[in-house]
């Protein structure tokens, strides 16, 4: 099936290779040049595992290309896939803006019937004013559909060719069979097509994403409560989600949760329920808890290292989460912006994230990026952890205190053993332990 895709940033550029991979023709299209020549050489320019090698493939069978027409690109294919940023806007809504204008060049370029999807993440009832702007523009036929994606940075190839579900909401049966088309190299191996109607499927994602981070205060808040009385939150996790109606995942006590998606989507949904004056208290505390965690690591290294200025810091981590290069909403920003405010000596690493980093903390005479986590360690009187990628584990913590000048670690995402760290004569603080 032909599939136009708008939109080549995380989310646009996974559901094109994808669709592609699974053998429909795709072309995805942008508005501007930037990155153009790169994507059409299959080169991902974000980090993301198996993307450039899949976007290579695909460009190679001729199942993917890559424009910045929109026009040709409206007029390419029935089925387009909306997926273009929705940022917070100033009040904490989702901000509409680019949809809203590729929806104008759809109103505008389209010459036969076309099913516009929402892909990216917006607000209960958007495709109503898809709708309203395409009506008011063209007597063309078309429908509206919203089919929400799920997927996690680090691993959205993988989520994507392996969904939980895949859902969509649709209002019409034409829509329903042309999806149905979409998604038969996925049913066809069991993975589950849930149709809904559309205000339920956009309610499903801002549903599911506000879920996750208020798992995450939620074992956040229990972690408090562990480091005041003995107990160990690993354990507690461990205990709790092995209840099935629970489940083990997202329990993982820390520095909490950032990236592009869950403050966003945490905030939009915040924004929908007091537009229709409902109460979302609950919400509000989730973020409250999770903004405290930054203030609650900040606290313990005041403590741990008092008159800090022109003492010597590594941090390890500055990517929102392993596997990825973005560091947007990403604790170590905060972090290191204060530390840096303190007139602390930083030296960072990260394996990915450095170059996004950087643009947002350059360097300065206390302010420095290391290309090997160990040369970051040199007269280091303290040791942070911010983001739990897996080098970090493996490392060899002989080597690490041999390097430092002191050895102490703050680990804020209680990747390493306690106990292991207390035997090697580290001073170990983690959280909720
Ligand atoms: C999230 C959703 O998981 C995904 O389904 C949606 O489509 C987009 O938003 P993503 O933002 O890529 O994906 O990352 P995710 O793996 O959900 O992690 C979010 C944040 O939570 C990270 O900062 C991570 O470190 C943190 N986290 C996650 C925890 O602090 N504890 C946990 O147990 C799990």
């Amino acid at each position: 099936m032909k599939i136009t895709v708008i939109g080549a940033g995380y989310v646009g550029l996974v559901t094109a290779a994808c669709l592609a991979e699974v053998g429909h023709e795709v072309l995805c299209a942008k508005k501007s040049t930037r990155n153009l020549d790169l994507l059409r050489q299959g080169i991902s320019p974000i980090y993301e595992p198996g993307l450039s090698e899949m976007l290579q493939e695909n460009l190679k069978k001729e199942q993917i290309s890559f424009t910045n027409d929109i026009e040709s690109a409206i007029k390419f294919s029935e089925v387009i896939f909306i997926c273009v940023g929705t940022p917070t806007g100033e009040n904490g809504n989702a901000d509409l803006t680019q949809v809203m204008d590729v929806t104008s060049s759809i109103a505008e370029h389209m010459d036969s019937y076309k099913l516009i999807i929402e892909k990216s993440t917006v607000p209960v009832n958007t495709h109503l004013k898809i709708k309203e702007l395409v009506e008011g523009r063209t007597g063309i036929e078309f429908d509206v559909a919203s089919n929400p994606e799920f997927l996690a940075e680090g691993t959205s190839v993988h989520n994507f060719m392996n969904p939980n579900r895949i859902v969509v909401g649709v209002d019409s049966e034409k829509a329903r069979k042309i999806f149905e088309e979409i998604y038969q190299p996925f049913t066809s191996q069991g993975y589950p097509l849930l149709f809904t109607n559309i205000p339920s499927a956009e309610i499903i994602k801002y549903a599911s994403n506000a879920f996750l981070a208020l798992k995450i205060s939620y074992i956040n808040l229990i972690s408090d409560l562990c480091e005041m009385t003995g107990a160990n939150i690993d354990d507690v996790s461990r205990g709790v989600g092995l209840d099935q109606r629970i489940g083990e995942k997202f329990l993982n006590a820390g520095l909490g949760y950032g990236g592009s998606c869950l403050p966003k989507d945490v905030n939009a949904l915040i924004h929908t329920y007091k537009e229709l004056d409902l109460d979302i208290n609950l919400l509000e505390e989730t973020m409250k808890i999770n903004d405290q965690r930054r203030e609650i690591f900040l606290e313990q290294i005041e403590k741990t290292l008092p008159d800090i200025k022109g003492r010597t810091i590594t941090i390890w981590g500055l990517a929102f989460k392993p596997n990825t290069d973005d560091i947007r909403a990403a604790p170590a920003v905060d972090i290191v912006g204060r530390l840096n405010e303190t007139g602390a000596v930083l030296k960072l690493y990260d394996p990915q994230a450095e170059e996004n980093f950087s643009r947002i903390h350059p360097e300065n005479s206390n302010l420095k990026y290391y290309k090997h986590r160990y040369d970051a360690l040199k007269d280091s009187e303290l040791l942070l952890i911010i983001t739990d990628w897996d080098e970090f584990k493996d490392s060899n913590y002989d080597q690490v205190k041999e390097l430092m000048a002191s050895p102490v670690i703050i680990d804020g995402r209680n990747i390493l053993d306690k106990e292991l760290m207390e035997e090697k004569e580290f001073k170990y603080i983690s959280m909720g332990r």
